[in-house]
């Protein structure tokens, strides 16, 4: 009699991508001892951006918080015209031509590639990495068995990926049913969700914030309203201003939000995704202000999930510039003004500087996501 022990048995627990990527990385390094490193970056087809997303290495990683368009990265593009991996067995010359990402590969002392396109239902959703620090090491025929390997850790990534947009289809099915009488258009969200993610990004070396959580922000932030859906009409489209009743009507859809993802979660079986209460947060939290004079909660400062001090600015910030039922639309320096008036006070002062020191990215956001081009 022997005791079969599953390599794989990791994979099968109840475990947030990241560790089962770890995981992965520690079995597949069991038969490959020279794969020093995995790493799996993410495509936003509307912006063409790939984004770093999740690795196995330790503190040493040398590419994180980094995107890029596709559009210049020719040898990325490469492999998705062709729909096949890419071998790379020498990483070592340093030619001007050389993207960033791979000289700080290469910088790192990785020496050779494998990188494995992924794809969903036919469609491209990003790219799989496999780094060594030696050179001439993915031979034919340690591909052959490395594919089988490669396609295991894109099924993992495809897996959680699913079930997040199955949270999402949910909760937008909701929630669409609500943007079709909210004055907020598709575009705000657009919008918001890509200035919580500049947020994000800008104070990730400060709050030692990880790419998975910030893509997570960026995927939750178009959520933060859902409670908006038990508002009636008569509130949520008054083109005036709220008397203090319906206001306090109003003040209820960021409690009312979080209790519907939790319904959800629930009746959907979604209780497994890594980072839920990053959603649940934005809902409930988004209107708190940093001196406690926000709702539902009045907490103050750091007691405000740092997810919901990020949306916050997003939020506040699309709303000023955006022509409201009974307000036109503010300029860029008038509502950067009101951002630093309400610092310290409404908003988190850093998630506002964030934003305010990023401004050309902000604007380029502003002219991809115009509200005439889609309606
Ligand atoms: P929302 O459209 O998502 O607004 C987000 C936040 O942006 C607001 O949260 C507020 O903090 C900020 N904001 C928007 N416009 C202005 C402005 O002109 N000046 C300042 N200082 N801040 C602004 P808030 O106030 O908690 O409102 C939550 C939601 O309640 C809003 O969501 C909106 O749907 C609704 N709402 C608020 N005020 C009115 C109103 O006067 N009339 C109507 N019809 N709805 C309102
Ligand atoms: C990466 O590992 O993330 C990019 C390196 C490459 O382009 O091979
Ligand atoms: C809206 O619901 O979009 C208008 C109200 C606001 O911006 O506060
Ligand atoms: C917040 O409460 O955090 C947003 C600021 C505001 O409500 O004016
Ligand atoms: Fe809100
Ligand atoms: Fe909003």
């Amino acid at each position: 009699m022997f005791d079969h022990c599953d390599l794989l048995e990791d994979l099968n627990k109840h475990l947030p991508l990241k560790d089962k990527i770890v995981s992965a990385h520690r079995i597949i390094a069991e038969k490959f001892n020279f794969i020093a490193r995995i790493a799996i970056t993410l495509y936003d087809p509307e912006t063409r951006v790939l984004k770093t997303y999740l690795h196995s290495s330790g503190k040493n990683e040398p590419l994180v918080h980094y995107q890029a368009l596709l559009d210049d990265a020719p040898s990325l593009k490469d492999i998705l015209k062709k729909g096949r991996p890419r071998v790379v067995n020498k990483l070592v010359t340093f030619d001007n031509n050389q993207k960033k990402h791979t000289q700080r590969i290469g910088r790192q002392g990785y020496a050779a590639s494998y990188t494995m396109p992924m794809f969903h239902s036919g469609n491209f959703i990003g790219f799989l990495f496999f780094n060594s620090y030696k050179s001439d090491v993915f031979t034919e025929r340690i591909l052959s068995d490395l594919d089988v390997y490669a396609h295991l850790v894109s099924l993992m990534v495809i897996n959680e990926l699913t079930t997040l947009k199955i949270l999402n289809a949910a909760l937008k099915t909701t929630s669409h049913i609500t943007h079709l009488r909210d004055p907020e258009t598709g575009c705000h969200l657009d919008r918001m969700s890509r200035y919580s993610r500049i947020i994000a990004l800008s104070l990730a070396d400060k709050y030692e914030l990880d790419d998975e959580y910030i893509e997570h922000i960026f995927m939750f932030a178009p959520l933060h309203d859902i409670g908006k859906i038990g508002i009636p009409d008569s509130i949520l489209l008054k083109p005036g201003p709220l008397d203090s009743s319906e206001r306090a009507i109003m003040n209820t859809h960021s409690r009312k939000g979080k209790e519907m993802i939790e319904d959800i979660i629930s009746n959907f079986g979604l209780d497994g995704i890594n980072d839920i209460d990053i959603l649940k947060n934005i809902a409930e939290f988004h209107h708190e202000a940093v001196n406690g004079s926000g709702y539902p909660s009045g907490k103050v400062n750091t007691e405000i999930p740092l997810e919901a001090r990020i949306i916050a600015v997003a939020d506040v910030f699309d709303a000023l510039t955006s022509r409201r039922s009974y307000k036109e639309a503010w300029d860029n320096d008038k509502s950067f003004e009101l951002l630093k008036q309400i610092a310290g006070e409404k908003l988190d002062i850093d998630c506002v500087n964030a934003l305010i020191e990023n401004r050309k990215e902000v604007e380029h956001i502003q002219q991809q996501f115009k509200e005439d081009r889609y309606g």
